[in-house]
């Protein structure tokens, strides 16, 4: 007889006890700020981003200020994405010594040495036609793409990378960066893979943002189909194979039953990326007063990381670790009572 014996809302009946039982909680180390670095700013600036309010194209060394500012605040990585001063048909300027996250890259390390540093390996910033990778008849050849994403890794790496990203969904493309890497003495630099990445609309603002929007075209010869689940298992397992160390699932919160998928179907650490179009939903729905901008941020969060999700890549990193610890200092009543309960 489950009714009167059984009565769930008696573990409800107050925040203590709520704060108790919660079985997901959020800290600001669960978290990896994504920061636009454009090569040819002038030091010290840092110039609004128009499609993703809060977020900001940065000089390189403005790169420095904004990882300290998050490490500060318990947030333990950066990752890099890159706007180069010129592009060409491959992508070129992805592996320049001088290239703008390889120099925001020396900046933090040199900065803040602590920081985690990650850096995109991807070409479609890079590209004139905002493809991943190159072109051959109006297709992106795979193969051939390899070799520039490999020696980009490796030019991260040499800038002082402590983490590679690859997010262009080439097949083979971490067994080739992982042979790269170690070629050139980088056997101890891990790479995190945009495993199973959905060709998604939620990606608008970004590539606004990183000016990386295909010319032509679309993504869908190469990242995965919005429908497939199985697929994102086979993608893990061969990112895994080819020597992947973590792998991501992206985007987020569109996605959480593959977040789950892979979760339990693997055991290296699992990311979620929480996209541009995830966080303009939330900014601009609470900027005209639908939502509380404050409890979606922090009840997206916590669903992502209950989907199984060990880190989570987010545009609110900063803020949502600044909200967090604001509310723990607040007598140790804990953030997610966000549901406006009565
Ligand atoms: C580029 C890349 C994209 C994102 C991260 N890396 C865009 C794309 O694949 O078109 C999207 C991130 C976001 O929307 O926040 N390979």
């Amino acid at each position: 007889m489950p009714f009167p014996t059984h009565r769930l809302r008696r573990l409800r009946s107050s925040a203590t006890m709520r704060h108790m039982v919660r079985e997901t909680s959020l800290t600001p180390h669960d978290f990896i700020l994504p920061l636009f670095i454009r090569g040819n700013l002038a030091p010290k600036t840092r110039v609004p981003i128009k499609s993703m309010p809060g977020c900001y194209h940065i000089s390189p060394d403005m790169a420095a200020v904004m990882a300290k500012e998050a490490y500060s605040v318990g947030v333990p990585a950066v990752l890099l994405f890159g706007l180069p001063v010129r592009k060409d048909a491959i992508g070129s300027r992805a592996w320049a010594a001088d290239g703008a996250v390889q120099r925001a890259t020396l900046e933090i390390k040199a900065a803040r040495s602590e920081v985690c540093v990650i850096c995109d390996t991807c070409l479609c910033e890079y590209t004139d036609h905002g493809h991943c990778g190159v072109l051959k008849n109006e297709r992106v050849d795979n193969d051939a793409t390899l070799d520039l994403l490999a020696r980009t890794a490796v030019s991260q790496a040499e800038a002082g990378a402590d983490m590679v990203a690859p997010s262009d969904m080439m097949d083979g493309r971490v067994a080739a960066i992982r042979k790269a890497l170690d070629q050139s003495g980088f056997e101890n630099t891990p790479i995190m893979s945009y495993a199973a990445k959905y060709a998604s609309s939620f990606y608008g603002p970004f590539r606004e943002a990183a000016e990386c929007a295909p010319s032509f075209g679309d993504r869908s010869g190469y990242q995965m189909d919005p429908g497939n689940s199985r697929e994102a298992i086979r993608e893990v397992a061969l990112d895994i194979e080819e020597g992947a160390d973590m792998v991501i699932v992206k985007p987020a919160l569109p996605y959480l039953d593959i977040i789950k998928t892979v979760r339990d179907n693997f055991s290296v650490p699992v990311a979620a990326y929480q996209v541009s179009g995830e966080y303009a939903q939330i900014k601009g729905a609470a900027a005209i007063g639908l939502v509380d901008e404050t409890k979606n941020m922090l009840e997206s969060l916590t669903s992502i990381k209950r989907a199984g999700a060990d880190i989570i890549i987010t545009y609110f990193a900063v803020n949502a670790a600044k909200t967090l610890i604001r509310h723990m200092m607040n007598g140790g009543s804990m953030p997610l009572e966000v549901h406006g309960s009565d």
